[in-house]
Formats: structure tokens, C-alpha cells, sequence
């Protein structure tokens, strides 16, 4: 069992995303929990408000520290609360360090994980200095908050999450097409719009349509990867 928080000024936008389809089953099945936690519901300012302009001028607005702090410091109260040691904290943003499969199967051996998205023009340094432990971010593009690079961690976090998908086959054939991109597939009919399925995938042999599928895997990285390409190259000297 995973337990995913998420501290956010959106709470429905995340729900939505994460309780459909493979998520919303796995959480009904209890291999994941998903909670969002609105961060203006902690906050002691009267009118409810969350941001201020920065210091020192600039453009926008900042989300400051005491609401943040606090709307962690009771997500962390409750994971003391059951004994369980304190989770990471991924604060999400255009300036942490890229996000990718390796870090996906780290963070998917934590019992929870939190994450702090921003909005605005950020959050106040000081707030991140007390109690982020992680800075992630999902690419070399800018969004409007983190709360989407935040969904798309959690996606890719639940499901190497024991018992999330079906099938561990999925998890095995990835392991063995390690770092290649996948091999196409087909399915009913044979023929569509004059064109034939692969035969090989018909014979019934497996031994050589494994043969075919990874031909083809290797092919495909070369040519839309190379990058990828070279290092399993490399890896298979
Ligand atoms: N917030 C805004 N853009 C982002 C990105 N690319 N990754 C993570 N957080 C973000």
C-alpha cells in the first residue's frame, strides 16, 4: 500500500485525474491512497488568501510559506499519527532535476510520498528550504502550476506499485526490452484497408515472434532514439 499526498491550491483537479481508470481501481482495491490536501485550508490570513507580491518587485505573485508549512506540517502528523517514518517531499518545478523511469521505481519503494505543487510564480524560498526534500521536474517546458507534472509522477510512481497493474507481465516485458522503445502491435482483422498483420505474429511459433518483436524494438530505436540506442549498445557489448 502507497500512500500519495498532495498539497495543492486545485485538490479537484488532481482527484479527478488520478480516481479514472487503472488509478481509480487500485485506489478501490487499497494498493494506493490519493489525498489532496488544499493548502488555503490552512491558512490564518481572514480573507483566505494564499499569495503576495515578491520582494525586491518582479512580476506576479507568491504563495507563501505559513499556509504551506502548515498544510505539511498536518499531512506529516498524520503519518506519524500511524507510525510510519516521515515521507519525501517532491517539490515540483521547471528547476529540479528531470524526472525518469529510474527515479519512478525508486520513489515506488516509499510507503508515502508528498508532493508540494506551486502555482503562481512559485513559493517562497524559505518554506522550501524547511521541508522539501526533493526537487523534480517533468521536462524543458514551463507550465502554469504543478499540479499536472505532479499527476503525471503519480501515473508513473502507482503503477510499478505492486498488485496496481493486472498483469506483472507488463512489468517483465519492460524489463526485458530495457531502454528500447516498443515493438508494434496488432490486432483484429488480419486485413484493414489493404493492409496485412506481420505473418510471423500468425504462425504460432513464440520463439520467433519474441525474435521479431525485439528486431523490431531494436529498429525502431535506432531510428527514433538514438540516443537510447547507444546506450543499450553499450550495455549489451
Ligand atoms: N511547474 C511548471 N512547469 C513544470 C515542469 N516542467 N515540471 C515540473 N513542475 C513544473
Amino acid at each position: 500500500m502507497m500512500n500519495f499526498h498532495i498539497l495543492t491550491l486545485f485538490p479537484e483537479m488532481v482527484m479527478q485525474g488520478l480516481h479514472t481508470s487503472i488509478l481509480g481501481r487500485a485506489v478501490e482495491r487499497e494498493h494506493i491512497s490519493i489525498e489532496a490536501v488544499n493548502i488555503r485550508d490552512y491558512t490564518l490570513d481572514k480573507h483566505g488568501k494564499v499569495d503576495d507580491y515578491t520582494y525586491g518587485g518582479g512580476a506576479g505573485m507568491l504563495m507563501q510559506a505559513q499556509p504551506v508549512f502548515d498544510a505539511w506540517q498536518a499531512v506529516a502528523d498524520g503519518i506519524a499519527a500511524r507510525g510510519a517514518s516521515p515521507g519525501r517531499v517532491i517539490y515540483v518545478t521547471p528547476q529540479g532535476k528531470t524526472f525518469h523511469q529510474k527515479m519512478a521505481q525508486e520513489l515506488a519503494a516509499e510507503e508515502d510520498l508528498i508532493f508540494l505543487c506551486g502555482h503562481y510564480e512559485g513559493i517562497d524560498e524559505r518554506v522550501l528550504e524547511e521541508i522539501v526534500t526533493d526537487e523534480v521536474s517533468i521536462g524543458d517546458y514551463v507550465l502554469t502550476g504543478g499540479e499536472l507534472p505532479a499527476m503525471v509522477m503519480i501515473d508513473a510512481i502507482a503503477r510499478l506499485v505492486p498488485g496496481v497493474l493486472h498483469n506483472t507481465d507488463s512489468a517483465v516485458t519492460e524489463s526485458f526490452y530495457d531502454g528500447l522503445l516498443e515493438y508494434p502491435q496488432y490486432s483484429r482483422p488480419e486485413v484493414w484497408h489493404d493492409r496485412r498483420v506481420p505473418p510471423i505474429l500468425l504462425s504460432g511459433d513464440h520463439a520467433k515472434v519474441d525474435a521479431w518483436r525485439l528486431e523490431q524494438s531494436i529498429l525502431r530505436t535506432k531510428e527514433r532514439r538514438p540516443d537510447l540506442y547507444e546506450v543499450y549498445c553499450n550495455k549489451n557489448l
